[in-house]
């Protein structure tokens, strides 16, 4: 990876108190958080854009979207995330639930910030196809990839790190002396 080009890139969103606050916020279990998996997502989508040979300003383009792709700005496991649930029932409240929702939030919140093109946009909101609409640019299509990819690794390594724990707290118990009658 050119190193100095992604940092060219992604420099002024990195450091950003607002994107640094995800640092704060776990993501798929483990010790994962929201920031490692956008920066590890953001590093995936340009190596995969590169691969693809996008032209340079989409390849920026799209390293900065998947940079901000989960940059909705809550913490969806909270008790004002809940409440915010119960304004909806049935149907609307499944369609209203993080999965669906947060990527046309995170769209509208990066633009707000960061100043986002149309193409950039629609990426961040159908990042989550199939929960989100279908992709409808090359730049959407490297993002959902470059996501899946990087959660998937996520995921199996947090299942790693979750056994791992429960083995740490089994073995002292199994191999502790039984006590004689
Ligand atoms: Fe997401
Ligand atoms: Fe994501």
């Amino acid at each position: 990876m050119q190193d100095e080009e992604f940092h060219r890139i992604t420099d002024d969103i990195i450091t950003h108190p607002l994107f640094t606050q995800m640092q704060d916020l776990t993501h798929h279990g483990g010790e994962n958080s929201l920031y490692d998996h956008s920066v590890d997502t953001a590093k995936c989508a340009y190596r995969l854009a590169r691969r693809f040979h996008m032209r340079e300003e989409r390849i920026e383009a799209v390293t900065r979207a998947a940079l901000l792709h989960d940059f909705f700005g809550y913490d969806w496991r909270s008790e004002a995330h809940k409440q915010f649930l119960r304004h909806y029932s049935g149907l609307r409240r499944l369609t209203h639930m993080h999965a669906f929702v947060h990527g046309a939030m995170a769209a509208r919140r990066a633009n707000r910030l960061f100043g986002l093109d149309e193409r950039q946009r629609s990426a961040i909101t159908s990042h989550m196809f199939p929960l989100a609409p279908i992709p409808r640019n090359s730049e959407a299509w490297v993002l959902t990839l470059a996501d899946k990819m990087v959660a998937s690794r996520e995921m199996s390594e947090a299942v790693g790190w979750h056994m791992r724990r429960w083995y740490r707290r089994m073995v002292p118990a199994v191999s502790a002396p039984t006590r004689r009658m």
